[in-house]
């Protein structure tokens, strides 16, 4: 869990240098005792990839059924690997195990949030079948 934790917050960390506002302090979903209360439930699951002992990366996802969804959906909330490890393929090793596991419980869709800077990202994504269906749009005041 601490693996996982560490983890998580150098996604946090990469997440705030790429969006500035969000903050590089750990999130709720970053915190061990969340993890570990909803991974105890039926419909959250975390995902690790582990070499010589040791978890290089992880992805994280739960099943819910948001506001004016008709079915149930699968998002996936974080998918990290250690920049020594990527470009192997266990990027998408962890979102395709994810896939199986939401498959299996019968969600009609899967979606993740992207910034649309994030090119590995959006690659990996779209190389597994993810299409595009919204964009987000801010304005963001000076003060
Ligand atoms: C996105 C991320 C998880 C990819 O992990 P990875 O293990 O390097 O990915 P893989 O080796 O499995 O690559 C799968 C596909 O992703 C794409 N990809 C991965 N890295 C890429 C890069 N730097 N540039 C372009 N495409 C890339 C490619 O399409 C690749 O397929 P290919 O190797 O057949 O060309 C990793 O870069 C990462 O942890 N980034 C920081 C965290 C992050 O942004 N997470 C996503 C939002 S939650």
């Amino acid at each position: 869990m601490q693996q996982i934790v560490k983890l998580s917050e150098k996604l946090g960390k990469d997440e705030s240098t790429m969006d500035s506002m969000v903050s590089p302090l750990p999130s709720e979903f970053q915190n061990p005792k969340w993890i570990l209360k909803n991974i105890k439930g039926e419909n959250t699951v975390v995902f690790v990839a582990e070499t010589n002992g040791k978890i290089v990366g992880y992805s994280l996802g739960w099943i819910s059924q948001p506001w004016s969804y008709k079915a149930k959906r699968g998002y996936i909330c974080d998918c990290f690997v250690e920049k020594s490890h990527r470009r192997q393929g266990i990027g998408k090793a962890l979102v395709k195990a994810m896939l199986e596991w939401f498959k299996d419980k019968g969600v009609e869709c899967v979606e993740a949030d992207i910034y649309s800077k994030n090119i590995p990202s959006l690659a990996l994504f779209k190389g597994l079948g993810f299409k595009e269906v919204s964009k987000r749009l801010r304005l963001t005041f000076k003060r």
